[in-house]
């Protein structure tokens, strides 16, 4: 085994720096595609992979490549990474940790005198987060072809504007870019992916094991409802005489929750996290509204039956009220399965190294759900404090994360050595 040292108090202070390119006061962190936050992260990251003598390129989405070369160009490269894109009011944690500590994870190889025979990838994914335009992965969907290229480029975000606009901000026009058809990886591009995320979950934490190797990524949907009621004056419509979007609202919201409890299967989740009313006045009866529905399960067919209950449910809560309704299916993608070898290999390299794993389910998705597409992919996760991510307080320790990136480094090394696939 090599050697590594693993400099985490280097690794500390890139999180924190990156943590204050931020729309948010510490410690929460928001940095939403392509804002101008977003566009300064993107910078400094670059220059840090530029000091560590990798070879940078975007692709037409913004997709970040940094690459270090290896001994065989004719092998399929190995990759790893994340996202740096934050929610609003999030952890400084969540995707960084992938993306910095995978960068650590080269420069401990390199300083070990490591190198590698078939080439390492590390990708920084744009958008993994579903702010801008409600739809996550937006990166790693092109990259896997799971989105057409044109209902990408038409997609539009709360405020109008669409994301060819917001490529043209960024600099990524087709002009200088490409085409967002270009993005499309081919199959077999790469030998594998591997990415390193903090858990999200307790499970770790709670039994003290500190590294979680991913075995499936559940899978995750998302719908938009638009809801029209009649509105009007809220002192002089009288209740039988009312058509509200609001409360038509609330009723589904508390539909999604029963029909997620009552699936039939504790991996069953729904959230309607957006919940937008207008006119949004004390005295004026709620006439449109939009949800926003995330609804995930492990196995897509309990996830089916169990929104299928909220379609029903959308119907006669609308037909009830005299609301009229819209659905709009954002996304609905079906789990992805990793790769039983590269679990093993990660399996392997914990014993090695001495430290307890646990094998386990992503209940977060993560853009190694799609680069499942790609090529054979895993997950390694290390613990943060209670559980808790997308908040200000979310934490995971600099030894935890240490520990992540060591395995993570004996991977990569392991991998990149590989004569075969
Ligand atoms: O929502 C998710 O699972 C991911 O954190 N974007
Ligand atoms: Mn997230
Ligand atoms: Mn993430």
């Amino acid at each position: 085994m090599l050697n590594l040292a693993i400099d985490d108090i280097r690794l500390q202070r890139w999180i924190d720096e990156l943590a204050e390119i931020s729309d948010a006061a510490p410690p929460a962190v928001t940095r939403v595609l392509f804002s101008e936050v977003d566009l300064v992260a993107r910078r400094w990251v670059k220059q840090r992979f530029a000091e560590e003598g990798l070879s940078v390129r975007e692709d037409a989405v913004g997709n970040i490549f940094a690459r270090w070369a290896g001994s065989s160009d004719s092998q399929p490269a190995v990759a790893t990474g994340s996202h740096i894109d934050a929610i609003p009011n999030a952890g400084r944690f969540d995707g960084v940790v992938g993306v910095l500590g995978a960068l650590e994870a080269f420069s401990a190889l390199r300083r070990a005198g490591f190198k590698p025979r078939r080439a390492l990838e590390l990708i920084v994914f744009t958008a993994e987060e579903p702010t801008r335009f409600g739809l996550g992965c937006l990166g790693s969907r092109l990259l896997s072809g799971a989105i057409d290229p044109d209902r990408a480029a038409a997609l539009i975000d709360a405020d109008g504007v669409t994301l060819t606009q917001w490529r043209t901000k960024a600099g990524l026009e087709d002009a200088r870019a490409g085409k967002l058809a270009s993005v499309r990886l081919a199959p077999g591009h790469y030998g594998a992916f591997v990415e390193l995320h903090i858990e999200q979950g307790p499970l770790l934490e709670r039994r003290g094991v500190p590294i979680g190797i991913v075995t499936a990524i559940a899978g995750p949907s998302s719908y938009r409802v638009t809801l029209t009621g009649e509105g009007g004056h809220a002192g002089a419509v009288l209740m039988p005489d009312r058509h509200d979007a609001g409360l038509a609202g609330a009723e589904i919201a508390l539909a999604v929750e029963r029909a997620a409890q009552t699936s039939g299967s504790p991996d069953t989740v729904g959230t309607t996290g957006v919940f937008r009313q207008l006119p949004n006045a004390v005295n004026s009866i709620p006439c449109d509204v939009t949800l926003e529905i995330d609804f995930r399960d492990t196995l897509l067919d309990t996830r089916t039956a169990a929104w299928s209950r909220v379609e029903r449910a959308i119907a006669d809560i609308c037909d009830r009220r005299g609301v009229r309704w819209d659905l709009e299916v954002i996304n609905a993608n079906p789990p992805a399965t990793c790769a039983p070898v590269l679990v093993e290999t990660v399996t392997e390299v914990c014993r090695a190294l001495g430290l307890t794993c646990d094998r386990m389910v992503s209940r977060a998705y993560h853009d190694t759900l799609f680069m499942a597409q790609v090529c054979p992919t895993t997950m390694i996760f290390v613990p943060c404090r209670d559980g808790v991510s997308h908040r200000p307080d979310e934490y995971s320790s600099p030894e935890q994360i240490a520990t992540g990136v060591a395995v993570l480094a004996h991977t990569l090394a392991e991998l990149s050595s590989a004569a075969q696939a």
